[in-house]
């Protein structure tokens, strides 16, 4: 078994969005770019958010980099070994940081994820709110009891195994678990309403659109700033507003806000391209701005790059979609 607490690190925070089918190339992919905390700390963000690309949720890849370069700092490039100070690598939270030391060094922390959170509250009968404190601190204290001190790791791995085979979210194996003589929620006809979820999650509703200008070769592409997504990814020059435009819209904004004054007859626009966030909807159009040239064009600090070139860049996931179904990239 793996016992480098770097690979179980970055094995962990790639598996925390994401399926493990997904994202086991993504793993190899790095190892072999950065077998070492110190390579990993070494390389830019840019280079690590290429990388990263299609993953999605890439505060993970800024965080992994950020605490690569706390290793080497604080650490000399050794990870650390004790829970105090790998909570304090970024990115890193209660979960992570005992499954790492469980894994790696066989310390006895309980890593706590949705699974045990599932088996817990099911099993012992916790029907309180599972974001209130109370049972949160309810399912600590028993997460920790049931702990088996002596191999945490496999204690922990087969917990979430558990979780993802008979104590399901939905239609759980109850008749096949070895548990459920002493289940408090099967004993009590409960296993559907534990965990009990408290608000659910309202989605917020987004508008991009997207200019692209193009000239003979060459584009125009932005570095997103904004810290609510993508941050230090790439993208085009943005108007994000209460709708998606259209053509006419579009071509209004334009001369509003005095983006160019060139005339404006080459324009197409895509179809709308809509990705799900956890916590909001994004819905993009593109248009594509053909101009004899592009370079009197400033809108929020471009880069005028060749379109051979928007390989070397990492784009959010819908930017590189959009690419790769239009035949002109
Ligand atoms: N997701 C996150 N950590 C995992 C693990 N150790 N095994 C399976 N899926 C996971």
């Amino acid at each position: 078994a793996i016992k480098d607490p770097y690979k179980i690190w970055l094995s962990e925070i790639i598996l925390q969005q994401t399926r493990v089918e997904q994202g086991t190339p993504y793993y190899y992919r790095f190892i072999k770019k950065y077998p070492s905390v110190f390579k990993l700390a070494e390389a830019s963000l840019d280079e690590v958010l290429k990388l990263w690309e299609g993953l999605g949720y890439y505060s993970r890849a800024r965080n992994l980099h950020h605490a690569a370069n706390q290793i080497v700092e604080k650490h000399k490039g050794i990870f650390p070994d004790n829970y105090a100070a790998v909570i304090q690598l970024k990115g890193i939270g209660k979960y992570t940081a005992s499954a790492i030391l469980s894994y790696a060094y066989a310390l006895p922390y309980a890593a706590i994820d949705s699974n045990a959170i599932r088996i817990i509250t099911r099993y012992f009968g916790i029907k309180e709110e599972v974001e209130s404190l109370t049972a949160k601190n309810k399912i600590e204290s028993y997460a920790q009891k049931i702990l088996d001190k002596k191999q945490p790791g496999i204690f922990n791995q087969a917990m979430m195994d558990f979780g993802s085979l008979i104590c399901k979210p939905f239609n759980p194996e109850c008749n096949q678990c070895p548990l459920n003589k002493n289940c408090f929620a099967f004993k009590n006809d409960m296993v559907e309403l534990l965990p009990l979820k408290g608000k659910k999650l309202v989605r917020k509703t987004r508008y991009f659109n997207y200019l692209v200008f193009i000239s003979d070769k060459n584009i125009l592409i932005t570095i997103r700033n904004e810290k609510d997504i993508w941050k230090n990814l790439y993208q085009f020059p943005l108007i994000e507003a209460k709708t998606n435009y259209t053509l006419t819209q579009l071509k209004r904004e334009i001369r509003n806000r005095k983006i160019t004054s060139q005339n404006l007859d080459k324009i197409r626009a895509s179809d709308v391209f809509t990705q799900q966030l956890t916590h909001q909807t994004i819905k993009t159009r593109f248009f594509i701005i053909e101009m004899s040239d592009i370079a009197d064009i400033n809108p929020e600090s471009s880069i005028k790059i060749k379109v051979s070139a928007l390989k070397k860049y990492a784009f959010p996931g819908i930017i590189r979609e959009f690419l790769q179904k239009n035949p002109y990239f």
